[in-house]
């Protein structure tokens, strides 16, 4: 068998469950709330958990990557790791946003910051993801070169709670790349010409599956390192940056 064209795929028809559960989150439906941040470290979405939420409880351990899901100031809200770069990140997308009925998801991660006006701690908001990832060429056949984008009201919610929370929030342009150790400052230089503030490795693929699934969806970075400065964040500075990052993002879903 092979899809015709217009026809669902194979993972698309079998809804890639197991039983009850997905190949990558062993969640029982209900599990999950309807809000989920998205961190790319798996001890990351435990430490937001542990710190942030009452009663939180593990619903997937697999490969390591954690859910968790707990109250935040009344609302139900899940925590679950992405790992690193758009493959890993969408497989996790995608099971929460086509079988665990999520409708927000919100990236807490951390970027490169392309744009000499950021400093080290800054958060940026991801207005649109460019990316060299071959994944939306695919999509689209190589003939669109599709642009995704964050939901604008949780974009919105955000700039507001930061401003108000007297943290620095930056909206633009981020790069979703393939490539951590990008052997190419040249082409970095030229897209900060282009208005492209940082780069991580998600954004574009959680935009572009959030469309797809009729879901909302917003990465919130912080700069943990500077290409042009060549600057870096100590690691109890990232902690103390990121902690900041997930209370405008815990605040801006809880609105
Ligand atoms: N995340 C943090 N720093 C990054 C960088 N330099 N490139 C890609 N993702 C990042």
């Amino acid at each position: 068998w092979w899809p015709q064209p217009g026809e669902a795929g194979p993972t698309e028809r079998a809804g890639a469950m197991i039983g009850d559960v997905t190949a990558h989150i062993s969640a029982q439906p209900g599990d999950i709330a309807e809000t989920v941040l998205m961190p790319g470290d798996p001890l990351r979405a435990k430490w937001i958990a542990e710190t942030y939420l009452t009663d939180p409880v593990c619903y997937s351990s697999v490969r390591n990557m954690y859910g968790y899901t707990g109250e935040y100031r009344g609302h139900r809200i899940s925590i679950q790791g992405s790992g690193m770069g758009m493959p890993s990140a969408s497989i996790y997308a995608h099971e929460l946003l086509a079988e665990y009925g999520v409708k927000t998801l919100v990236r807490v991660g951390s970027a490169g910051a392309l744009a000499e006006k950021l400093q080290l701690r800054d958060v940026v908001a991801g207005i649109g993801a460019a990316s060299e990832s071959s994944m939306n060429r695919m999509r689209f056949e190589g003939m669109i070169d599709y642009a995704p984008v964050a939901d604008f009201g949780l974009l919105r919610d955000s700039v507001d709670i930061a401003e108000q929370q007297g943290k620095n929030i930056h909206v633009g342009q981020i790069l979703s790349g393939d490539v951590f150790y990008s052997e190419r400052p040249d082409l970095y230089r030229k897209l900060a010409e282009y208005g492209v503030l940082a780069v991580e490795m998600e954004a574009a693929a959680l935009y572009t599956l959030a469309a797809k699934f009729d879901a909302r969806a917003l990465a919130l970075v912080t700069i943990s390192d500077h290409l042009v400065h060549e600057t870096h964040l100590s690691s109890e500075d990232r902690e103390r940056s990121f902690a900041d990052m997930v209370e405008i993002a815990l605040a801006a879903v809880t609105k």
